[in-house]
């Protein structure tokens, strides 16, 4: 069994299918979580999805995957825009990283427009809701593939 992809996610989107439906969709967190882990288990990889609203949090966990995860799909919500320490965590990490955000950040607030993960990704996906997280899935087993 290879090791899992690691499926991290930031602020407030524990509140997803409740919070702004109208840019963040009707999905909850948890309908998502089932819908990829099923997409990354029929390709023959474990996921570890999970949330928190802390930015050492995610950092421990970036860290965690550096060592037991094949690829990181991440998805720091307003972390993205804000956090140099969730960066230098995610350049730590040899596997592939994969951004996801669910809304178009470009079209919304410049604020949103610049995120600091995206200088560790080596893919970014935006604006397709929750298909983001499964076209991720499919990226990064794609590239963990390519690099073993
Ligand atoms: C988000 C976009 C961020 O700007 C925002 O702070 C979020 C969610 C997205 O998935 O569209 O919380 O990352």
């Amino acid at each position: 069994m290879p090791k899992p992809i690691y499926i991290l996610n930031g602020p407030n989107l524990n509140l997803l299918g409740e919070r702004e439906p109208h840019i963040y969709g009707a999905e909850t967190l948890q309908d998502l979580e089932k819908r990829v882990a099923a997409r990354a288990k029929a390709a023959g990889y474990a996921t570890a999805f999970r949330q928190s609203n802390r930015e050492g949090e995610l950092v421990d966990w970036i860290q965690e995957a550096r060592e037991k995860g094949a690829a990181v799909i991440i998805n720091a919500a307003a972390y993205s825009h804000t956090s140099i320490a969730i960066l230098d965590a995610l350049k730590a990490v040899d596997v592939p990283v994969i951004e996801v955000h669910l809304s178009n950040i470009h079209r919304r607030e410049a604020f949103r427009h610049h995120s600091y993960v995206s200088a560790a990704a080596d893919g970014v996906i935006v604006g397709l809701g929750p298909l983001g997280y499964d076209l991720a899935v499919d990226a990064a087993i794609s590239l963990a593939k390519s690099r073993e």
